[in-house]
């Protein structure tokens, strides 16, 4: 990914995650992307202006009232210098004050003064993150058109699990590349591709307020339709019940069972690429009452009838003039993966797929890291075991590698010569 001739304002406030601002700043860096640092008091309290300062290559400002900072940029210009603002992490704090309008030191009268966009990657405990004032804080910023990012599910700083721990650095680099492109879509290798992703679990009703799921997160999926969007394609997510926010610049069409997922997923083709990252419920219950299912006086469970769901992958994968040129299945195994996943590669006719193991073990479901096998034509490849987000970018590489080496599709549909 490039973001060369970019310019952010990074904002780093006080929280435990700030140190992972830094990593922010490499990646940032790393793309080209040029990244005018500023700490707040309590920032500084966790992480150094020094060590900001080294990896941003460029001079932290902190401070207001500082003739130096002041007489070398003015808070106004610094405010508007930039193309982006971010706010990684972005405390209950700060997003308080940013939805009051305060200014009251350099970081909030900053964003009180730009012009630019604003991207807010929220950190904190569950209890802040869900206590009325920030939900409503959050709405309002919302609906004054500033971006989030995040904040994911897991375990935190403090021991309690939920959602409020900041965005993995590369899902955070991934909402900026996405708000930085140029006109929707960022210009990279996959511009004029479209991809369609599906993610998450479906939901399928047993009567109005039950339902069969499972454990997925839709994380993976989600990362690798920014990752894919990053690299300049327009996606399309066609995602089932999540917690997670819509990834930025990206068409998202939200779902509950298979079948809409089925309907949604065919009515955004064509497409040049399709990502089934889903866990698709493989039953759905038979006829799904429409009133909720009573006890009965004898004390007898219900007996639930099931019938298979439409196997979607395995419908766009089949051959015809709508197939995608490039369609990638993911595997979910418990045992005997390589062999399974071949297999499923056979089975539903995809070129690629992506298999991992979920058995609890792992703590893959639903959880941060993936470590995946990747079966193209050409055989299987395990990749190490690292971050959703960085298998989303290192999979959309991949595909970008594809068509760099395939050049020019011919029309959809003759793809009977299978992708290797
Ligand atoms: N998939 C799909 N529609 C379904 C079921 C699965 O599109 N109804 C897709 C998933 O998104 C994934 C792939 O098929 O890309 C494999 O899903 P998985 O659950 O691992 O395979 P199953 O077909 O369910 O096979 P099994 O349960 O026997 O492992």
């Amino acid at each position: 990914m490039t973001l060369a001739g970019k310019r952010v304002l990074l904002i780093i406030s006080g929280g435990i995650a700030a140190y992972k601002a830094l990593e922010l700043i490499r990646l940032l860096r790393a793309a080209g992307c040029a990244v005018t640092p500023v700490l707040t008091r309590a920032g500084a309290e966790f992480i150094t202006p020094l060590a900001v300062q080294t990896l941003a290559e460029n001079a932290v400002f902190q401070d207001l009232f500082s003739l130096t900072d002041e007489a070398e940029i003015g808070h106004i210009q610094l405010s508007r210098a930039a193309d982006l603002v971010v706010v990684a992490p972005a405390t209950a704090h700060i997003l308080a004050r940013m939805a009051a309008g305060l200014a009251d030191d350099l970081a909030t009268t900053l964003l009180l003064a730009t012009d630019k966009k604003a991207l807010v990657a929220p950190a904190m405990n569950v209890r802040m993150w869900q206590h009325p004032a920030t939900v409503a804080n959050l709405a309002s910023l919302r609906a004054r058109g500033v971006f989030v990012v995040g904040p994911e599910v897991g375990e935190m700083a403090c021991h309690e699990f939920g959602p409020g721990r900041l965005a993995e650095p590369a899902a955070i680099l991934a909402a900026i590349a996405a708000l930085l492109a140029p006109e929707g879509p960022l210009t990279g290798p996959l511009t004029g591709r479209h991809a369609i992703v599906t993610s998450g679990p479906t939901q399928e009703p047993i009567d109005p307020v039950r339902y069969i799921a499972n454990r997925s997160s839709g994380r993976q999926g989600h990362a690798i339709a920014a990752a894919l969007a990053a690299l300049g394609a327009r996606v399309t997510l066609v995602s089932g019940p999540v917690t997670l926010p819509d990834p930025p610049g990206i068409t998202v069409r939200h779902v509950e069972t298979a079948a809409e997922m089925r309907e949604a997923t065919l009515a955004a083709l064509p497409a040049d690429i399709a990502v089934f990252a889903a866990a698709v419920a493989d039953w759905r219950v038979a006829q799904a009452g429409g009133e909720k299912i009573k006890k009965t006086a004898s004390g007898a469970p219900p007996i639930l009838e099931l019938v298979a769901n439409p196997d979607i992958l395995a419908e766009i994968a089949a051959p015809g003039p709508r197939r995608p040129r490039l369609v990638i299945g993911f595997a979910a195994e418990t045992e005997h993966l390589t062999e399974n996943a071949s297999a499923k590669r056979q089975r539903k006719g995809c070129d690629w797929i992506v298999a991992n193991d979920v058995s609890p073990a792992t703590g893959i479901m639903g959880g941060a890291e993936n470590a995946v096998l990747l079966i193209t034509g050409d055989g299987a490849e395990a990749w190490p075991r690292m971050g959703k987000e960085e298998v989303a970018g290192k999979l959309a590489e991949r595909i970008a590698a594809h068509f760099a080496r395939v050049a020019s599709p011919p029309p959809s549909g003759e793809a009977a010569e299978r992708e290797k």
